[in-house]
């Protein structure tokens, strides 16, 4: 081990835990900090590289000691002892620096730069708006506004490398962001790490964590796109996928997946564009609390949580379960309550354990009833205004949404277990008919097991594609 991964892992070791916390530095290890350097394109001229975030220094080592005789360094880094001993770094690795104790977010940088590299802090942060030479961007967490500063720093025909987590391919919140992303440079290399924990073993770090490379300058025809690689894969000689970015990009909020989407799902219209719609359950229970009822007293309404969702056909009441089974009328008042008729029930969170990512529950309802905003629901009008489904249609599109074709769609859009509305709202969907055909084909009374609504929807869906 070199003295440069030394200095890292004893930082690493020895930092105070509150400020550890804080400015979350979870430092990257050497095998990961050489994976990232080698996508960057070799340079036989001196280049100047930037470290935004620098830790111990450890990216922008890497980075000086792959690039030509003559190139220089500069690192931002906001913590004082982190900084001095990315000062030690450079010293060792003998390149031109300066250290920059100083915010990343708010240090003047000239859009000088040839390489910049950074792992920079995820947190969530209260929305803020960049300002960039293309306007202004919104921006949610700490590891998108970053990569904003680390892309404006590039001079034209400069490169990026980012260590970060793939959370901003999809859903809604990272819709600005992506946009922007994609307005103002070339998406040229995504990887994505096949474990969560691999990479950052001795930070405790869990998010599913990916390695992008961007450059400034018009999209290349071609992305790069290697899944599920590992700390010590060589990426110069690991196979991977080239596609054109527009093959990779689903819908208006351009989802960016991390697969071409399979042959079958390709002639398919979105779930949007097919007149349904995917809304969260209006009931938050600890703001409700005074309205949920253990017994079904006089008129009470039933309450869906995830537990009543967890087969293909939803149950209620859940015998045994700790969640109260209904509200009382005042659910009225608080407009949480849903009309009478059927929907597809689809639960927001999974957990890694599961084997399926979507997991989704045919409700018909005789009465008024209320979800759990733990829970997302099929319908048919619009965000404002809910409209049920017939029973045979949202049989089906639950069928559907069971489908290994449909859960592997939704590993390839998101990283994360959650399952968002937005998200669904993309997803391809047969046409009408063919979802009454599946429902009429498979009774969900019948319980069909998993191979039999694989088995059928394949069937129905390479008839339509003939
Ligand atoms: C995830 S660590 C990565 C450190 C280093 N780049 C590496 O890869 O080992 C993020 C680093 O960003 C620093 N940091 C956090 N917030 C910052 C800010 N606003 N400006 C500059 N540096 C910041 C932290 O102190 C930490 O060293």
């Amino acid at each position: 081990m070199g003295l440069v991964a030394e200095i890292r892992d004893t930082a690493l070791a020895s930092l105070p835990p509150a400020r550890k916390a804080e400015f979350e530095q979870y430092l990257t290890p050497e095998s990961v900090a050489r994976q990232a350097v080698s996508l960057f394109t070799p340079a036989v001229n001196p280049v100047r590289i930037l470290d935004l975030g620098a830790g111990t220094g450890i990216l922008g080592a890497e980075t000086a000691a792959f690039s030509a005789q003559g190139s220089s360094l500069t690192a931002v880094e906001i913590d004082g002892q982190l900084a001095a001993l990315a000062h030690l770094t450079f010293e060792h690795v003998g390149v031109t620096h300066q250290v920059v104790c100083d915010n990343a977010l708010s240090v003047l940088l000239d859009p000088v730069f040839d390489r910049v590299i950074l792992n920079p802090p995820y947190k969530k942060i209260t929305p803020i708006s960049l300002a960039t030479e293309s306007g202004y961007v919104s921006v949610s967490n700490l590891y998108t506004a970053f990569l904003v500063r680390a892309v404006c720093a590039l001079r034209p025909g400069g490169e990026c490398v980012a260590i970060i987590p793939r959370s901003w391919m999809n859903g809604e919140y990272f819709a600005p962001f992506r946009q922007w992303l994609f307005s103002v440079c070339s998406i040229d290399v995504i990887a994505v790490y096949g474990s969560r924990q691999d990479h950052f073993k001795d930070s405790s770090v869990l998010q599913e964590i990916m390695l992008l490379k961007v450059s400034k300058r018009r999209q290349c025809p071609i992305v790069s796109v290697y899944n599920g690689i590992a700390p010590l894969d060589d990426l110069r000689s690991k196979g991977h996928r080239d596609a054109m970015l527009n093959d990779l990009l689903v819908g208006s909020s351009r989802i960016l997946r991390i697969q071409v989407q399979d042959a079958l799902l390709a002639g398919l219209p979105t779930l949007a564009e097919s007149g349904l719609w995917v809304s969260t359950g209006k009931l938050v229970w600890f703001r409700n609390r005074d309205i949920l009822l253990n017994e079904p007293v006089k008129d009470v309404l039933p309450l869906y949580w995830s537990d009543n969702a967890s087969s293909l056909e939803a149950t209620h009441p859940m015998m045994g379960s700790r969640r109260e089974q209904w509200v009382d009328a005042k659910a009225y008042e608080r407009h949480v309550v849903l009309p009478v008729g059927s929907y597809c029930l689809v639960n927001r969170f999974s957990s890694k354990e599961q084997s399926r990512r979507v997991m989704p529950s045919l409700l018909s309802s005789t009465v008024p009833f209320v979800v759990d905003n733990k829970l997302n629901y099929v319908h048919q009008g619009t965000s404002r205004n809910t409209i049920p489904l017939d029973r045979e249609l949202a049989a089906g599109v639950t069928l559907w949404l069971s489908s290994s074709l449909v859960d592997n769609w939704y590993r390839e859009v998101s990283g994360s277990t959650q399952v968002n509305a937005t998200d669904l709202r993309e997803l391809p969907i047969p046409p009408r008919h063919a979802l009454l055909d599946i429902a009429r084909r498979l009774p969900i009374e019948d319980k069909p097991s998993h191979e039999d609504v694989d088995r059928v929807i394949t069937t129905v869906v390479e008839r339509l594609n003939r």
